[in-house]
């Protein structure tokens, strides 16, 4: 089973420089008051840098949310691993829903990303989940166990990085599944990722995303292989993402 959990923060297309004072007040309430698990913020790519400079010396960790697979070259608006690192980045969102949905992410592309973050020292949040028509359909546990199998490639054995299963149904909606859904597929992700990553699927955190918010969030983090959360419109505001934090234990 894993360790500490790790709640993440998905910003989106969302936030300017006046934003920063969120994550501020995320991280100076957590330096008054620590919790034991590891806390992120993933904020839009031209903040990252300005993040890490404004939370210099708090635990909270920041993330990218997408990278590239190439290191530099003619790619007009792409930013590889390296450049996140760069700009101080230690972790980066991968193969979130919306990039699968919008901006043609597949499960091939997405391990060829996973294996740029590598390359680099990042630690890679990998995303999967069913959309409602597949839920409907029974396909839940199929969809999800192709896009782990191919999202996920050999080369995280030995490595750290977490899972994301978010819902696409679930995302930015305020629908969540049940207690007893969300588990089935946790566990199914849990015994995947053992069978084909070793110690390291073993260890590795398995996040629930999906209109995670402070009402619903210290049910869901105590469900068994529930590893933390990646929050999006809850992490906008530090006391709403606060409060999930603090419910993650
Ligand atoms: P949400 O988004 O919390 O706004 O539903 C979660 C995500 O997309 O990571």
């Amino acid at each position: 089973m894993f360790g500490r959990k790790l709640i993440a923060g998905n910003w989106k297309m969302n936030g300017v420089t006046a934003s920063l004072v969120e994550a501020r007040a995320v991280a100076a309430a957590l330096d008054r008051q620590p919790c034991p698990n590891r806390v992120a913020i993933c904020p839009p790519a031209t903040l990252i840098y300005p993040m890490v400079q404004a939370l210099e010396g708090s635990d909270v960790l920041v993330g990218g949310q997408n990278c590239y697979v190439e290191e530099a070259g003619a790619f007009t608006g792409e930013i590889s691993a390296e450049m996140l690192i760069d700009a101080g980045a230690g972790m980066v969102i991968l193969g979130h829903s919306e990039r699968r949905q919008l901006f043609g992410d597949t499960d091939e592309s997405v391990a060829a990303k996973v294996r740029a973050a590598l390359r680099t020292g990042l630690e890679p949040i990998v995303c999967v989940g069913e959309t409602l028509d597949e839920r409907k359909a029974g396909q839940t546990l199929d969809v999800v166990g192709r896009q782990i199998r191919g999202s996920c490639p050999p080369e995280l054995e030995g490595r750290a990085f977490s899972v994301a299963y978010e819902p696409v149904w679930a995302i930015g909606t305020g629908l969540t599944p049940t207690l007893e859904q969300i588990e089935e597929v946790h566990v199914a992700i849990r015994a995947l990722l053992a069978e084909t990553l070793g110690d390291a699927g073993e260890a590795a955190p398995i996040l629930y995303g999906g209109s995670v918010k402070p009402s619903n969030a210290s049910e869901i983090m105590a469900v068994a292989e529930v590893g933390g959360a990646l929050v999006g419109g809850a992490s906008l505001k530090a006391e709403d993402f606060l409060a999930i934090i603090r419910a993650a234990g």
